[in-house]
């Protein structure tokens, strides 16, 4: 049976520090879908279409990844793939304490869906993309930090809402 597993995150934008968990599940799971929701609540810099085709070319090298959007409870979307685990990365201690509370929430919702959390690099553990997207629009240098693609786009972006204002 093929082992499943979604990485769920609003991804505004994927960063290398997302890569390098979707690396490390590769290596445990069949398939990793890495699963972008909407998330209107966090007002998204990027439209839901422009994070899904960020994540595709960010992946396209990684084997037995796939990439999808989502606008339901994490929890249905695993039980319409049929996926057995939910990975979510951890940075620093500071990220327990939500992970626990949404690990905790979705084993109540379904007991089935396992939460599997995984460590990036620690030279990726500073790493968010709101600060990412904040030091983009000072025209900051974020190479290290996020694929060239994604680089590109908010290089883009914060020039196209520059030249708005
Ligand atoms: N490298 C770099 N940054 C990382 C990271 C890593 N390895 N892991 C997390 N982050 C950052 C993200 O960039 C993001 O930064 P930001 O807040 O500055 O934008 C932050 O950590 C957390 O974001 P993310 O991983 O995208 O998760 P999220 O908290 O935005 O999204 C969902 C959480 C989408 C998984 C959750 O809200 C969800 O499941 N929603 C669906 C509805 C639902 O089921 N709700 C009930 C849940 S119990």
């Amino acid at each position: 049976m093929q082992r499943i597993a979604i990485y769920p995150g609003t991804f505004d934008p994927i960063t290398n520090g997302h890569l390098d968990i979707i690396r490390r599940a590769v290596k445990i799971f069949d398939t990793v879908i890495v699963a972008v929701a909407h998330n209107e609540g966090k007002n998204p810099l990027f439209g839901i279409e422009e994070r899904v085709s960020m994540v595709r070319e960010a992946v396209r090298d990684i084997p037995g990844v796939e990439v999808d959007a989502f606008h339901s409870l994490i929890i249905e979307y695993c039980q319409k793939k049929k996926a057995v685990a939910l990975i979510r990365g951890l940075r620093a201690v500071s990220d327990f304490e939500y992970e626990f509370q949404m690990a905790l929430m979705n084993r109540k919702l379904d007991k089935d869906v396992e939460s599997v959390f995984l460590m990036p690099k620690e030279k990726y553990s500073y790493l968010s993309s709101s600060l990412i997207k904040e030091i983009a629009a000072f025209g900051g240098d974020i190479s290290c930090m996020v694929p060239e693609t994604v680089h590109n786009r908010l290089t883009r972006k914060f020039a196209e809402k520059k030249e708005r204002k």
